[in-house]
């Protein structure tokens, strides 16, 4: 079945929304923007699933389409160790999960890539990969060159 494309899979929609995420940041920093799949708990059972199943470990994590960065925050919070990075294809992103970590005392690296054409963070090893939203709003670009994305996926 083809899904409809969407704002939500283009890049512009994103680098805005995080510029007004940075700007509601900025003005009361206890805004740290919207969490995606939060009303269905999605956040809780993954930073429990993780926490429960690394306890006591060292682990790796990559965070695909970071947005805001609490996910990793949310394990940092559950105690989970090792060397966090969240990625992210935005600017904007990467400027408010970076200055979301460093008001807020967080360890953990931020980096802008675009994980469908970059090849970089690939190598690295991780114990972790997650992503919340991201293939989602992938799923919802009209771009022919981001459809190769699932195909790099499974190779
Ligand atoms: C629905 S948001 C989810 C953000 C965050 N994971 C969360 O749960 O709040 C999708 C995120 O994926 C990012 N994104 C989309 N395509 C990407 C790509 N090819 N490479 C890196 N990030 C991408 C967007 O910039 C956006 O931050």
């Amino acid at each position: 079945m083809d899904l409809k494309p969407s704002k939500l899979g283009t890049k512009d929609y994103w680098q805005d929304f995080y510029k007004v995420e940075i700007r509601n940041f900025q003005e009361n920093p206890s805004d740290t923007g919207e969490c995606w799949f939060d009303d269905s708990g999605a956040q809780d059972q993954i930073v429990r699933y993780v926490a429960d199943t690394f306890a006591g470990q060292d682990v790796e994590v990559l965070d695909l389409g970071t947005g805001n960065g609490r996910l990793l925050f949310g394990l940092r919070d559950e105690d989970v160790e090792g060397k966090f990075l969240g990625i992210d294809y935005v600017a904007t992103s990467v400027e408010l999960a970076q200055q979301v970590a460093d008001a807020e005392g967080y360890d953990v690296e931020f980096q802008q890539v675009d994980f469908l054409k970059s090849s970089a963070w690939t190598d690295r090893r991780f114990d972790i990969v997650l992503d919340k939203g991201t293939l989602d709003a992938i799923a919802l670009s009209v771009s022919s060159d981001d459809k190769t994305g699932p195909q790099l996926l499974r190779n």
